[in-house]
């Protein structure tokens, strides 16, 4: 099945795996809108627009969808990949804090807040039938890590909300596809994990996925995690307990 024409809307673009993203869509032929807090250092291309927008900002996700319509482009496919993970200890005697606060504040609004929030900005603009939007989840959603129990919940929470609204818009012929990454070897996970898959092994898995309809896009070891996690839970979440 042949990619459906139309805009292509990609988070967290600027590195890591939303920067793989970008090249490969550029690379197929389509047009990209690039949003990150640093998009504008981006390699130019004649297909790309690059819009600096701090996500955690609400007022950010007007402005996406006034961008897009002054493209008059129908978006094809909405990818929701933009994400922090900070490492939260609410032993730690500083918990109370403002900048704990902060923290998981952020983590809460680009994880979860920012997706949900640009899906129903973005919706009117999508295209019907054929519009895809991919929302990158992690295994975390599945068993959560106690190092980052607010980005595990924010995961859990984007799967979720994942679940209910591949139901929801089935009428509109718009396909909903949760990414669950096995570990990449990006910024995020820099200086811990072994083994790593390249952040364009896992972008081309999602771009196959919207070319054949997958409901879910999990490689290399994250499809054996979650065929273990189905099995033995337990197993799974003592393996995680200790990462
Ligand atoms: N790497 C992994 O092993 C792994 C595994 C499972 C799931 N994931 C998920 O995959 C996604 C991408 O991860 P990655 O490893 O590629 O991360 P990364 O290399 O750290 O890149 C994160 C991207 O998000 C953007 N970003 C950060 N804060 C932002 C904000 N406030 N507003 C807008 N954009 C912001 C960053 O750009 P700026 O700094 O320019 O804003 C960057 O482009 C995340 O959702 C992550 O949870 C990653």
């Amino acid at each position: 099945m042949s990619q459906p024409k139309g805009l292509i809307v990609i988070t967290g673009a600027s590195r890591g795996i939303g920067l793989a993203l970008v090249y490969c869509y550029l690379k197929a032929g389509f047009p990209v809108l690039a949003i990150a807090r640093n998009a504008a250092s981006m390699r130019p291309h004649k297909n790309l627009t690059a819009l600096d927008a701090d996500l955690t900002d609400q007022t950010a996700i007007a402005r996406i969808a006034d961008l897009v319509e002054m493209t008059a482009l129908p978006i094809a496919v909405l990818i929701n990949n933009a994400g922090i993970q900070n490492a939260i200890d609410f032993t730690d005697p500083d918990i109370g804090g403002e900048t704990s606060a902060r923290k998981m504040r952020d983590e809460i609004a680009l994880n979860l807040t920012a997706p949900i929030l640009l899906i129903q900005s973005l919706l009117p603009l999508m295209l019907r039938p054929g519009g895809t939007i991919i929302n990158v989840t992690s295994l975390v959603s599945r068993q959560p890590k106690p190092s980052a129990p607010v980005y595990s919940a924010t995961k859990a929470g984007l799967a979720s909300f994942t679940q209910s609204l591949r139901v929801q818009l089935l009428s509109e012929g718009i396909h909903l596809v949760e990414a669950v990454p096995p570990l990449v070897d990006t910024e995020m996970t820099a200086g811990r994990g072994s083994g790593k898959m390249s952040p364009q092994a896992i972008a081309h898995a999602i771009f196959e996925s919207v070319r054949h309809r997958k409901r879910l896009v999990a490689p290399g070891l994250s499809r054996r995690v979650l065929i273990l996690n189905r099995l033995l839970p337990e197993l799974v979440r003592r393996i995680l307990a200790r990462s």
